[in-house]
């Protein structure tokens, strides 16, 4: 049996907290003077959200969803499922997707069409992470910390199997 293991760093904590501080510069010049809701998709997002928000200088409010695809077949078919929705109304409200990785960009495009249809003010996407080479919807973040390989990654929220969540810096898994 293969087992995984932290193969290398592909991110240290210094530069994703220093792109964070970029991100957030420019997000909070192109909503100044407006209110911003930040719609965290869980879990992986979790850590990403509670850096970024700290960065981003115009009043920020938070809401959390969690989705889930619909087992191995739906990963071509994009059919995700809400485990948990938004608490609020987003009607006539400025939003903005933080998530922590795009991969196929088959959630992302869920999220952005199911959003949409709430009648949001404006409705924008930032990740952290993307991975170009997997894409299988057209789909493009507004922000992105980072455009990466296709290498299978963890640590700063991102997971294998739930474990290395709490890894400071984003690392490459490997398999001996
Ligand atoms: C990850 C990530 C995105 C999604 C991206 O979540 O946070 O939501 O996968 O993949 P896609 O572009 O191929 O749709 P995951 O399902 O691993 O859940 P987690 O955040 O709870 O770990």
């Amino acid at each position: 049996m293969s087992q995984k293991y932290v193969e290398k760093v592909l991110l240290t904590r210094e530069e994703i907290q220093k792109r964070i501080t970029e991100l957030g510069a420019e997000i909070s010049r192109d909503y100044a003077g407006q209110d911003l809701l930040l719609i965290c998709v869980l879990k992986g997002a979790v850590i990403f959200l509670a850096d970024l928000m700290r960065q981003i200088s115009v009043p920020v409010e938070i809401d959390f969803m969690a989705v889930s695809s619909y087992g191995a077949a739906t990963v071509s078919s994009g059919v995700v499922r809400i485990l948990k929705d938004l608490d609020v109304s987003i009607e006539n409200r400025h939003c903005l997707i933080v998530e922590d990785i795009i991969d196929t960009g088959l959630t992302l495009k869920y999220l952005e069409e199911n959003l949409n249809s709430r009648q949001p003010a404006s409705l924008k996407i930032v990740t952290l992470l993307d991975k170009p080479e997997r894409r299988q919807v057209e789909i493009a973040p507004d922000y992105c910390g980072f455009q990466i390989p296709d290498e299978f990654v963890v640590g700063y929220g991102l997971d294998f199997d739930e474990k290395y969540r709490s890894l400071p810096d984003i690392c490459v898994l490997g398999e001996k």
